[in-house]
């Protein structure tokens, strides 16, 4: 009659499976990995530590506009024909020390109709909004153009209304 013989090493071997088996069921690991996972392996057991950075679409005026110049390192926004743009990726452009720099927190519309970027382009933030309306044709494609230039590199994050509109 064919008996358990724990002395024979096959026999050792699948006991000591068996228990680590069972251990393994009894007292499962459950401890978080050291760093979040950042690559798809058959799914994701753990959520992101942070959500990723998302841009709301805000309603701007020339007065809270303005700070969004880029200073400090923080973030950088400019406006052309009503619609605003995060330019923050631009800094080199439009940062402190750009070239383009005096757009920076403004409304750029009628520097970019007329391809300028002279002060005098731009609207005191306590003014009236710019209306543009002795542009000629060809300024107002070039401004067109340059939204469509913007609109394609950069994101949209809100639209410029008078001060007093909010
Ligand atoms: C001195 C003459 C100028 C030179 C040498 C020059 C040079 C340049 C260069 C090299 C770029 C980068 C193009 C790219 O990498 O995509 C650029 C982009 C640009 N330029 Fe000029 N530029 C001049 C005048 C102007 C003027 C007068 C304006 C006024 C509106 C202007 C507005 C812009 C804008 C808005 C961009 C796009 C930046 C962006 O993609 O965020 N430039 N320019």
């Amino acid at each position: 009659m064919p008996s358990f013989d724990l002395g024979s090493p096959v026999n050792t071997a699948l006991l000591l499976y068996i228990l680590y088996s069972v251990q393994r069921i009894l007292f499962p690991i459950t401890s978080s990995p050291k760093s979040t996972p950042n690559e798809f392996k058959a799914g994701y057991s753990w959520m992101p530590k942070a959500h990723p950075p998302t841009v709301l679409f805000k309603t701007y005026t020339p007065k809270t506009l303005e700070p969004f110049s880029g200073q400090d390192g923080g973030r950088i926004l400019l406006a052309i024909n009503g619609t605003v743009f995060d330019v923050t990726a631009g800094r080199n452009f439009y940062g402190p020390n750009g070239m383009y720099g005096n757009f920076a927190g403004r409304d750029a519309s009628r520097g970019m109709a007329k391809q300028s970027f002279d002060l005098e382009m731009l609207t005191p933030v306590d003014q009236p909004l710019d209306k543009l309306e002795d542009l000629q044709n060809d300024e107002i494609d070039n401004m067109k153009g340059w939204i469509d230039h913007f609109s394609n590199k950069y994101i949209v994050c809100g639209k410029l209304v008078e001060n007093d509109a909010i």
